[in-house]
């Protein structure tokens, strides 16, 4: 969505797995707010795609087709990305992916993907990224973590991971603050994207019900978040996890 005032002109952000679902959108909406974006997704074709409607808008694109489970790869994109581009004010930590499984079933294989991506990337790309924030005294970071931070039936990876990310956040926000870099989190709930569109219709109602806004949050809306907390309206946030779930994880409900 467009702004009036272009809160991220100059600004040069890292989105990781932006080819697709709330990556996309949030390249999308930083670009629409004047930022430079690094495009990383593993999907080359879709990170391509991604970059194109960024340039589209008028803003520079860079498309990193890296892994960022892995550490050298997620080292070297964030090198190449700040040789080609600039220095990184803005990175998002958004990629992820799901492996669910009730406990007893889970496999190692299940767990180590699902925390090697969900945790250990973001850690590697974080860590390279702040370090050089750190010595240019500014920068954000922005992890995307997952209500099921909570806790979540078929999720012990998944939620392990997110509510590590979680601590991650917080533990940076400590850490960081004294050097301007502001850390925070969004937890989204149910988000209309490729990753929840597998789920079956029954089970998607049975979700809109239990939501207080009484409806699926679509990928702007977690985007339009995000991109808060990169702007200099957030300069005094830091160490936040902002649900983005129409309520979906607030109190135990209701008799009514
Ligand atoms: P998605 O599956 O639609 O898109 C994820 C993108 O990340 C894909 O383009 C994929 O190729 C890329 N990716 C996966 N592994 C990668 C890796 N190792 N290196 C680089 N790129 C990689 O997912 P969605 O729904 O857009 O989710 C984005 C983030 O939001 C994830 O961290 C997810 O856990 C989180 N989230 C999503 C929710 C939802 O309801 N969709 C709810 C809560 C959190």
């Amino acid at each position: 969505m467009p702004s009036s005032v272009q809160r991220l002109a100059g600004r040069i952000a890292l989105v990781t797995g932006a080819g697709r679902g709330i990556g996309r959108a949030t390249a999308l909406t930083l670009a629409a707010e004047g930022a430079a974006v690094v495009v990383n997704d593993i999907d080359g074709d879709a990170a391509r795609a991604t970059a194109d409607a960024v340039t589209a808008q008028g803003c520079r694109a860079l498309v990193c087709v890296d892994d960022i489970s892995d550490r050298a790869a997620a080292l070297g994109l964030v090198v190449r990305a700040e040789a080609e581009l600039g220095p990184i004010d803005i990175a998002i930590n958004n990629a992820g992916i799901t492996r669910d499984a009730l406990l007893a079933r889970l496999t190692a294989e299940q767990w180590d993907e699902v925390l090697a991506t969900n945790l250990s990337g973001p850690f590697h790309v974080g860590q390279a990224c702040a370090r050089r924030m750190i010595e240019r005294r500014r920068g954000r970071l922005v992890n995307v973590a997952s209500l099921a931070w909570l806790g979540n039936i078929g999720q012990s990876n998944y939620a392990a991971a997110k509510a590590g990310l979680v601590g991650l956040t917080r533990t940076w926000a400590l850490e960081l603050g004294r050097f301007g870099i502001n850390v925070n989190a969004v937890a989204p709930g149910f988000i209309d994207t490729p990753m929840t569109q597998a789920v079956p219709d029954p089970v998607r109602e049975r979700f809109v019900r239990k939501i207080p806004l009484q409806r699926i949050g679509q990928p702007e809306d977690v985007a339009r978040v995000i991109a808060f907390l990169a702007s200099d309206d957030a300069a005094y946030v830091s160490g936040q996890c902002i649900h983005v779930d129409g309520g979906l994880g607030t109190g135990i409900g209701g008799l009514f």
